[in-house]
């Protein structure tokens, strides 16, 4: 990951958080892209490395997303990689989902990552090309009650990722995407009380629920992401575009 200049949209949690941390570890340069500036300053300052930085940025916004990719490329030098992992998910039957919730979703989930894949491939374009990882689900793929907005935000962000990779596929930048099951992230510690009331089960149950059903018994750790992301952010994918890696330890096989 040496000579990497990466982006990493909702990096301040989650996945986001432990790819910065990792990407900065294997000597990256990482600029942090969220709205928490709580935690975007905790990992700025549990990680104590120049090579990662946080920026306050609302990534549905176009105008945040260009003036803050244009100070990191004045400070760390040519874009090459860039991770869309900001997301929002909210559990609720279909005829009680809001306007508001299909309105966020849409625009966090899949608005956001059209825009942030613009400035992108704008830049990597004039720098010879380079790599996205859209963050997808396995919800990108596999339908599900309670999920319906989700779901179509993340079946959004697969036909996205399919349709920019044949675009710019000769042009040496390729967009590939990780669906992965469930990672108990702070997503989780909200969602499985929401869970629990689709199923009636105790809040607390609901992983062990998960776990039952997958055929390798276990959830996704964040390691199996990271393992996946410097995958595909380096040249030991080169001939991968427009692929997704299912993390699901089986459940799915499409
Ligand atoms: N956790 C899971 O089980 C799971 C499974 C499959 C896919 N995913 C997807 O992976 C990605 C990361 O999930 P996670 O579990 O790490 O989530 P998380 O909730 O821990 O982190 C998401 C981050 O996105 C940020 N964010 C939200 N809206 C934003 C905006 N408008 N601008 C900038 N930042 C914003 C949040 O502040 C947060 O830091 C998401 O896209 C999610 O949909 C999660």
């Amino acid at each position: 990951m040496k000579g990497k200049v990466i982006v990493i949209t909702g990096g301040a949690s989650g996945m986001g958080a432990a790819m910065a941390k990792e990407f900065t570890a294997l000597g990256a340069k990482v600029a942090v892209y969220d709205l928490d500036d709580q935690k975007g300053n905790a990992l700025v300052e549990e990680v104590g490395s120049s090579n990662l930085r946080y920026y306050k940025v609302d990534v549905t916004n176009k105008q945040a997303i260009e003036e803050a990719t244009e100070k990191v490329e004045q400070q760390f030098g040519a874009l090459t990689s860039w991770v869309n992992s900001a997301g929002v998910s909210e559990m609720a039957p279909f005829l009680e989902s809001s306007e508001a919730l299909w309105d966020l979703t849409m625009n966090v989930n899949l608005k956001a990552t059209f825009l942030c894949c613009q400035t992108a491939i704008t830049r990597m374009l004039k720098h010879g090309g380079g790599q996205i990882l859209n963050m997808s689900s396995l919800s990108g793929k596999k339908a599900s009650s309670w999920q319906t907005v989700y779901c179509a935000s993340k079946f959004g962000v697969q036909g996205l990722t399919q349709s920019i990779a044949k675009e710019f596929a000769d042009q040496h930048i390729r967009v590939n995407s990780i669906c992965p099951g469930i990672v108990y992230t702070e997503m989780w510690e909200k969602l499985k009380h929401q869970y629990a009331k689709k199923r009636d089960l105790d809040p607390e149950e609901v992983m062990d629920y998960f776990k039952s059903n997958i055929p390798m018994h276990r959830l996704v750790d964040l390691q199996d992401v990271i393992h996946a992301a410097v995958f595909l952010l380096t040249d030991q994918s080169s001939y991968l575009t427009g692929q997704s890696i299912n993390l699901v330890g089986g459940e799915w096989m499409d």
